[in-house]
């Protein structure tokens, strides 16, 4: 077609990342996707500029084309420089992040009805980065609850319901015990609520609602809540579905910029092997190109990697298969 090329950035990543962004490179090239990748790498020293691993060039690659595709970067613990996954949301004020989870037709696991949103609060909280030690034996670490941030992705969260169809938003919280933080968080929440009047509100706190979760997933539809809880709760509706093979996300920041990434890490355990699932990064790029309105191809790529694990023949070592991230890609090509 005569589509002018969009350009994305991708940053392949660390661990499994770099063989599961080239899957999404292969499928882009074989459905003939109009975009044309701006690869990074993340760094292999400190860049003063971002105090992190990650190159002020890459930030500035993201902040340039307004969208892009991660994969998995690693963080070492306890080595005493910036996340790189919390500098580019900070850095990028990726403020929102979606994690659609939905059963798969033809893989069977306990549910076939999941169907369910996590809008995951993505630059404060827990997650703000401000842990120090008070005297010997005694660290404090500060959870950053703040009226902007949580008005923001309460915003998101009632829009996105309103946009997709959805009917229900539900706020996860702990605000009988964290009453400061989460409270602010909840009553933001229920401001919003009240301009969305056709959008049914509750609010469920989050230890039941990790039972009701398990029990019943169907129950849910779009869930909003602070960072750490979202973090936890989208790896545990990862597991309702079939695993973090599975689950895409996208990260939406101020301006419009989107940057889609799986929900998964780098998965070590398995990195190198040619054995990881790409479908999580692959329905990213799928968000990804939603965002960018190319629906035909999210369409027909998404149809493929579905028909492909519903087919049954070529699945990776996650779903119980034997094929190797690269047969499985390749299936995904031929069912394009
Ligand atoms: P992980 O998500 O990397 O792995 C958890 C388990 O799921 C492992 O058994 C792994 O083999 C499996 N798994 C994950 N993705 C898979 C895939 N695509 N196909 C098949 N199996 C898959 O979590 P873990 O081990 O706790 O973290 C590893 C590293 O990743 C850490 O350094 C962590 O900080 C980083 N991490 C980075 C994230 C990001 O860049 N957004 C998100 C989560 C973790
Ligand atoms: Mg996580």
């Amino acid at each position: 077609s005569s589509t002018t090329p969009i350009t994305a950035t991708l940053f392949p990543g660390d661990g499994i990342g770099p063989e599961i962004a080239e899957s999404v490179k292969q499928v882009f090239k074989a459905a003939d996707v109009p975009v044309e990748w701006e690869e990074h790498y993340v760094g292999t020293g400190i860049d003063p500029r971002t105090q992190s691993f990650l190159t002020w060039e890459s930030l500035e690659s993201v902040r340039r084309n307004r969208v892009g595709l991660k994969g998995p970067m690693a963080t070492p613990i306890g080595k005493g420089h910036r996340s790189l996954n919390l500098t580019l949301r900070k850095e990028l004020n990726l403020y929102a992040n979606v994690r659609p989870c939905y059963s798969l037709p033809g893989y069977k696991t306990r549910y076939d009805d999941v169907n369910l949103v996590t809008i995951r609060e993505n630059t404060e909280g827990e997650y703000s980065g401000l842990e120090h030690q008070v005297v010997r034996g005694v660290v404090e670490s500060l959870k950053i609850i703040t009226r902007t941030a949580s008005l923001r992705v309460a915003e998101y969260a009632f829009h996105y319901a309103k946009a997709n169809g959805r009917e229900r938003v539900s706020a996860i919280h702990k605000a009988n015990i964290m009453q400061k933080t989460d409270g602010l968080f909840l009553k933001c929440c229920r401001e919003v609520a009240v301009k969305y009047p056709e959008i049914t509100y509750e609010e469920v706190i989050i230890d039941n609602c990790c039972m009701m979760l398990v029990k019943n997933p169907a129950l849910f539809d779009v869930l909003v809540m602070p960072n750490l809880y979202g973090d936890i709760i989208s790896d545990l509706c990862a597991g309702l579905v079939g695993g973090l093979g599975l689950t895409p996300s996208c990260n939406i920041g101020e301006g419009g910029i989107a940057l889609a990434e799986a929900v998964h890490g780098s998965a070590p355990d398995i990195a190198g092997k040619n054995m990881a699932n790409p479908t999580a990064l692959l329905l990213s790029s799928v968000m990804m190109l939603r965002h960018l309105n190319i629906t035909d191809k999210a369409d027909r790529i998404q149809n493929a990697i579905i028909n492909t694990i519903a087919e049954g023949k070529h699945r990776t070592a996650d779903l119980g298969g034997s094929s190797s991230t690269t047969n499985f890609t390749n299936a995904i090509c031929d069912n394009l």
